[in-house]
């Protein structure tokens, strides 16, 4: 089993201490949330993170064209291209294995291989797959889905020995915590990003929902997305909450989301 006092920063100094010092080395998180909520900038920020530490990272995109992504991540002032010069950086586009995966059933083996292919057998110490959900989409047998999203997770964690952050998608106005209910018990920790509206206006938050083998804080706090930091997390969304709404109002109902 891995040490669980071996600590990978996600990139974000508050959310590590709400995770209790941060990823434990080795293991598979989540990020789930709604579209548009801030996933992908927290899975760059994390590979960025270890960039600056002159780490090897891995960003798997699965629905989207890496191109799209990277140069969304310039409008944020950060360069991937040039890590990429350097080989440290190495994005990957598999939506291929994804659907022959569905196709021809367990082929989980096939998705793990076509990560190590693509890296020609090189040590990262960082992986992204993002969006996780969209491997299993289409896929209508429950029992299915976590038995090949389970494979993937565990022949990463044998045989890459990396820090995985994966994301997945809640549908819009779901009360779901993932796509397929089951990716968070798969994860060692789930970290869940949420957008309210307060006032007309729309508030990002994030709470850790789970982190194993570690004491947690699981307040649900507010964050911006900022240019060259990312995701910068501020008070606890109750603080901000009753601020904006004045003292007299109690959360609750009339809260849409
Ligand atoms: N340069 C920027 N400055 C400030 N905010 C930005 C910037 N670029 C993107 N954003 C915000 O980030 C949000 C998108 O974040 P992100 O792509 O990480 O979401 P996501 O959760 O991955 O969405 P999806 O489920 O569609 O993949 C946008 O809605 C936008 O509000
Ligand atoms: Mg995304």
């Amino acid at each position: 089993m891995a040490d669980t006092s071996e600590r990978v920063s996600t990139g974000n100094v508050k959310l590590d201490t709400m995770l209790g010092g941060g990823f434990i080395r080795g293991r598979t998180y989540l990020v789930t949330g709604e579209t548009g909520v801030g996933k992908t900038i927290l899975s760059l920020q994390f590979l960025l993170n270890g960039l600056t530490r002159n780490e090897t990272c891995v960003y798997v995109t699965i629905d989207e064209r890496v191109e799209g992504v990277l140069r969304g991540a310039e409008s944020l002032g950060w360069n991937f291209w040039a890590h990429m010069e350097t080989g440290r950086f190495i994005p990957l586009e598999l939506r291929i294995y994804a659907a022959e995966a569905r196709k021809y059933g367990k082929e989980s083996r096939a998705f793990v291989d076509a990560i190590y292919n693509a890296t020609k057998g090189r040590r990262f110490s960082r992986l992204v797959l993002d969006p996780v959900s969209a491997l299993a989409q289409g896929v209508k047998d429950e029992f299915y889905v976590r038995e090949y999203l389970r494979e993937i997770i565990t022949m990463i964690e044998e045989r890459f020995n990396v820090t995985t952050l994966m994301t997945t998608d809640i549908p819009t106005g779901s009360k779901r915590m993932s796509r397929f209910m089951l990716e968070e018990f798969l994860a060692s920790g789930v970290i869940v990003l949420g957008v309210k509206q307060l006032n007309g206006m729309l508030v990002r938050t994030v709470y850790v929902r789970k982190m194993r083998w570690s004491s947690m804080d699981s307040t649900m706090y507010v964050f911006t997305i900022v240019p060259e930091r990312g995701i910068v997390i501020g008070e606890p969304f109750e603080e901000y909450y009753r601020r904006v709404m004045g003292p007299a109002q109690r959360m609750g109902q009339e809260l849409p989301g």
